[in-house]
Formats: C-alpha cells, sequence, structure tokens
C-alpha cells in the first residue's frame, strides 16, 4: 500500500507550567477528589501561567517536535493549528509560531473545531501534503481552555486544561501517512456546548450530560465505519487515541469496540482536557513503540457539535 501521504516523523508538546491537583481546586470550589476522579479519570491537570498562552505553548511543543525530528524549521512549507483560545482573533496562533519558530515567509492557518480541532486539521495538513500543494507540515493542535473557562464553576473548572502538541508531517506519498478521515458537524447542537473569545466574560457552558450521551455513541461509530472501509482488521490497530474529555466516555466506547485490549490511550489522569491539544499531546508517550504497517486511529467530538477520526498508517 502507499497511498499514505503525511509520515509522522517528530513530536513534541508543552503544557501550562503549573500543576494542579484536585485537592488544589478543592481548596478554592465546592468539590472534591472522590467526585472529579469517579466522575471524570482526572487527577492533576496544568494551567498556564501569566506569562505564557495558547501560542506560546503551541510554540514550545513546535520547537519540541521540529528538535525531535532533528530538522530546521526552514524545511517546512506549511504550519496548520488547530485552535479555539487564540489570545487574539487575530493573527492567528500558526502565524505566532511561525514568527517564533523562525519559520515566517511559509503558509500559516489556524483551524477552528473545538475539541475535533486536531482531527479535521490533520485531514486538511494530509490533503495539502496528497496534492503536492506542501510537502513538510508542522501540525499542531493547542487550547489555553483557562482562559475561557469560569474558574468559579466547578462543573467546568476540574475538567478543562492548557497544552499544546505538535507534529512534524513528511512527504506526500508513501508506505506511512495519514490514510483516511471521517469529518462530522452538526450546528443544531451548537446549545449543547459555547464559549466567548479569551479575555471576554461569555465563559464556557456545557450540557455535559448530553455532550456525554453523544460523544459515548458517536466515538465507537466512527472508529468501525473507518476501519471498515478501509478494510483495516481492528487487530491490525495498534493504538486508539481519542480526544481526552472522560474517562467515562473512553471506557464506555472501548466496550462497543473491538481493537486490541491496551491499545486505547489515556492520559487525561495527567492531562485533563485540554481541547485541540489533547490528541497530539498523546504522541510522545507512544511514538517510540509504532510498529511498522499497523495503524493509529484518532478520534475527536466536542462542541459545535463536532466530531471526527483518522486513520493513519504506521
Ligand atoms: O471536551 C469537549 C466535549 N465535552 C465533553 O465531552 C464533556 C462530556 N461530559 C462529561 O464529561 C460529564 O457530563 C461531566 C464530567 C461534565 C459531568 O459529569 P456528570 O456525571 O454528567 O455530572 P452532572 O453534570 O450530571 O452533575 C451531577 C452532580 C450535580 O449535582 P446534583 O444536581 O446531582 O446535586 C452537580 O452539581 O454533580 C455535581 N457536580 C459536582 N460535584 C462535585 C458537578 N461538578 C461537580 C464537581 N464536584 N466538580
Amino acid at each position: 500500500m502507499s497511498n499514505a501521504a503525511g509520515k509522522i516523523i517528530g513530536v513534541g508538546r508543552a503544557l501550562g507550567s503549573r500543576v494542579v491537583t484536585n485537592h488544589d481546586l478543592a481548596e478554592v470550589l465546592d468539590t472534591d477528589e472522590a467526585w472529579v476522579v469517579e466522575r471524570t479519570g482526572i487527577k492533576e491537570r496544568h494551567f498556564a501561567d501569566d506569562d505564557e498562552d495558547c501560542a506560546t505553548l503551541a510554540a514550545s511543543a513546535s520547537k519540541a517536535a521540529l528538535a525531535h525530528a532533528g530538522i530546521q524549521a526552514d524545511t517546512i512549507d506549511l504550519i496548520v493549528c488547530a485552535t479555539s483560545t487564540a489570545p487574539e482573533s487575530m493573527p492567528s496562533v500558526a502565524c505566532l509560531v511561525g514568527e517564533a519558530i523562525g519559520a515566517a515567509g511559509v503558509g500559516a492557518f489556524d483551524v477552528s473545531a473545538a475539541c475535533t480541532g486536531y482531527a479535521y486539521a490533520a485531514s486538511v495538513a494530509h490533503s495539502m501534503l496528497k496534492s503536492g500543494a506542501a510537502r513538510r507540515v508542522l501540525l499542531i493542535g493547542a487550547d489555553a481552555m483557562t482562559r475561557v473557562v469560569d474558574q468559579k464553576d466547578r462543573s467546568t473548572a476540574v475538567i478543562f486544561a492548557d497544552g499544546a502538541g505538535a507534529v512534524v508531517l513528511d512527504g506526500g506519498s508513501g508506505e506511512s501517512g495519514f490514510v483516511d478521515h471521517i469529518l462530522g458537524a452538526d450546528g443544531r447542537m451548537a446549545p449543547l456546548g459555547r464559549a466567548g473569545h479569551p479575555g471576554t466574560e461569555n465563559k464556557l457552558y456545557q450540557n455535559g450530560r448530553e455532550v456525554f450521551k453523544f460523544a459515548a455513541r458517536i466515538f465507537p461509530e466512527m472508529v468501525e465505519k473507518l476501519l471498515a472501509r478501509n478494510n483495516v482488521s481492528p487487530e491490525e490497530v495498534q493504538y486508539v487515541i481519542p480526544h481526552q474529555a472522560n474517562a467515562r466516555i473512553i471506557h464506555a466506547a472501548m466496550r462497543k469496540m473491538e481493537v486490541p485490549e491496551g491499545s486505547v490511550v489515556v492520559n487525561l489522569d495527567r492531562f485533563g482536557n485540554t481541547s485541540a491539544g489533547s490528541i497530539p499531546i498523546s504522541y510522545p508517550d507512544i511514538f517510540g513503540s509504532f510498529e511498522p504497517g499497523r495503524y493509529v486511529v484518532t478520534v475527536g467530538f466536542g462542541f459545535g457539535l463536532t466530531w471526527a477520526a483518522n486513520l493513519y498508517r504506521i
């Protein structure tokens, strides 16, 4: 098979500098360790310091990914960043990353699809590589959710966190790379979750129960559909990397999927829900064990509502 494009040659992540435990939050909110762990699976998360934001985290993750790939920034010819928490409406985070890493002059834009952003942006990056419009893409997922969450709202303050992940994608065709994507959105469900821009009083709201039910249904459906239409058997899947929203969503989906035990990546206990950051943040822990010829499925879902999944051949 040689229809893949965008082999991952470097991965990196950056998290907010401040580690915040459930105990820390219980000191300022009417919550407790047992509720947060039982209902979400989160034990601690990282919050950005005052001098950090979505763009600085994205830039740090990008520098780490370039160093890991062992390449210079001037070999990148496109920067695509998934985010919904850019520090300002303009410029895009991708432009700020280009400046920070020394890749000015190349194409750079953001993709907005809330927690599904990385899975959407991966499909865009793949298309650009496949068409020949780009040869090496820096693909980023980054969010500073503390900038849009009301830290006095216990139902959301314990969940969302700050972080970014970046990958370097190389080449327009080859054995390894993205193969296929599912993208979906239904704006009729927009009232289930929304948030204003950073710095405004319009803080994040979600109907947690309804988003939960939707996510637990769409996640395994997408995995099954993506594998079936590409004739990939569940045993060929080495990793499923889901958006890290809630451990109960992930476990409910795992019960419905036939992928090998232990293939589903869970790290929200350490990082919480970093929205578009949550999938690419996962790569540094697993990239070194990638087995050529097997597959990685990445699965996003979130406000919009939006949903998307990507099939990647290692
Ligand atoms: O990433 C973007 C997409 N978002 C998602 O995928 C989120 C999906 N939803 C969820 O993860 C869950 O719905 C939540 C974790 C947000 C909430 O869990 P839940 O089991 O659905 O709780 P709930 O909202 O139904 O609230 C149950 C109770 C309520 O108390 P009463 O009304 O039963 O007395 C809440 O007030 O839990 C209470 N509660 C809390 N208690 C202690 C809510 N937040 C907290 C808290 N600590 N932090």
